[in-house]
């Protein structure tokens, strides 16, 4: 045997994984640690010591994908590389879908790539990967292997059951995975792929299960909950409703509080206020994403609301849900924005007095309806305008308190 491959072979098998992005990923995450650990392999939190690398990615805007591609090279690089070797790198997540084997053309360090639907794949990539570094020398010198999946359409049910979960009181549930409004600015859909929503029966079991494992509180997660739809029949019986799986959620014995993430305007109906307003253990919180207030810009995101609706919306939540908490998410510099489309926005966050709003600068994603316009606010106009709300919004959240 020679010296190097002695070498790999002592090299430490820990697993380190690193997250970026939206809540979804933070769970998704949590589902890959449980898988691995099922698979008897050891997690580490510090990358440092770890064999393998998984980047769980975002591709939302730029500056996300930006973070993946330095930290790829900084791990590479990193002092424990030069004394065991360097450690197996993977990139799953958002940013698979999005580059798929091009990420290896980009970054050669990456050894595998999987995709959104295809996490369950990922003890057995691990598996092989391990044993095609047994022999250092034949990896090095004869091949690089390399292994991506990126064409799964359905998670199998049981990788939400692996009981795994960072938090002990707390768990987010995936309700309902993909999206396909097809926000013309948007990735989402063509990393996540379409809207599957789970079986209702198998969420209960695993809130149960999470209740079981000393879990008092559940965040739902969609992408779009308000979609959520699980059952057939052309009479419609029998089919369960976002609103009818908060009733069942709400009745789940030893759960104390429960809420959910993201709702659009579109599907956000007076139902699923009275439903907040009447279910004690659902927190009187809505995240409601408006992205503009301009009616023009909205039409162009392909939002499918306008600017009365959604205060109309505002102003019906607030009368049902008394004391409900509303939070947002807005898109400065969007194609074309002039300063009154702007204006039209930063009167609408003053009227509606949001509790915490989310301001992001437009970015150009791959594959979106958007990247057909010209991107052409200038960089330090949408650092003008990010900056004016969130000044604004600064100076709301302070006298809400
Ligand atoms: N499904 C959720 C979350 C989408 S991503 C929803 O519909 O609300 C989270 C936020 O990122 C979006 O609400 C939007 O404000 C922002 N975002 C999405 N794409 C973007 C882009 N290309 N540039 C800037 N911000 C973007
Ligand atoms: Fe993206 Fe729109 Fe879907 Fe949200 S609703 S994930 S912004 S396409
Ligand atoms: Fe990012 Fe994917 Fe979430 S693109 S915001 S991690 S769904």
């Amino acid at each position: 045997m020679s010296k190097e491959s002695k070498t790999y072979k002592n090299m430490p098998k820990k697993i380190y994984i690193r997250t970026f992005g939206c809540q979804m990923n933070v769970r998704d995450s949590e589902v890959i640690a449980g898988l691995l650990k099922t698979n008897n392999y050891e997690l580490t939190a510090n990358s440092n010591e770890a064999g393998v690398i998984i980047f769980n990615t975002c591709s939302v805007r730029q500056h996300a994908e930006d973070k993946v591609w330095s930290e790829i090279g900084r791990v590479s690089k990193s002092q424990s590389v030069k004394v065991s070797g360097k450690p197996i790198i993977g990139v799953v997540g958002c940013m698979a879908n999005n580059y798929r084997e091009a990420i290896f053309e980009r970054s050669p360090q990456v050894d595998f790539v999987v995709g959104t639907a295809d996490i369950h794949m990922i003890p057995g990539i691990i598996k092989k990967m391990l044993a095609s570094t047994e022999n250092r020398v034949q990896r090095i010198e004869l091949f690089e292997r390399k292994i991506w999946e990126t064409d799964g359409e359905v998670r199998p049910e049981e990788i939400y059951h692996t009981g795994f979960h960072l938090d002990c009181e707390h768990a987010f549930v995936v309700i309902s995975e993909g999206c396909e409004n097809y926000c013309s600015y948007c990735v989402v859909p063509y990393v996540r792929g379409k809207l599957r929503s789970r079986n209702y029966a198998d969420i209960l079991d695993e809130i149960k299960e999470d209740i079981d494992a000393g879990i008092k509180k559940i965040t739902l997660l969609g992408q779009n909950v308000n979609a959520y739809q699980f059952g057939v029949g052309s009479s419609g019986f029998g089919v369960k409703k976002f609103v009818d799986l908060l009733e069942m959620v709400n009745r789940v014995n030893g759960l104390e509080e429960f809420s959910f993430v993201t709702s659009h305007p579109k599907g956000t109906s007076e139902e699923l206020f009275r439903a907040m307003a009447e279910y004690a253990k659902l927190k009187k919180y809505l995240h409601l994403p408006v992205q503009s207030g301009s009616d023009r810009i909205l039409k162009l995101m392909n939002r499918g609301y306008g600017r009365k609706f959604y205060l109309d919306l505002a102003h019906i939540y607030r009368t049902i849900v008394k004391d409900g908490a509303l939070t947002t998410d807005i898109i400065v510099g969007f194609p074309s924005e002039t300063e009154q489309d702007f204006q039209d926005t930063y009167d609408l966050v003053q009227e509606i007095g949001f509790n915490a709003a989310y301001i992001f600068k437009y970015s150009p994603r791959p594959n979106t309806e958007a990247l057909k316009f010209a991107d052409d606010v200038t960089k330090t106009e949408k650092e003008r305008r990010h900056s004016l709300i969130l000044e604004l919004q600064k100076k709301m959240s302070k006298d809400k308190k």
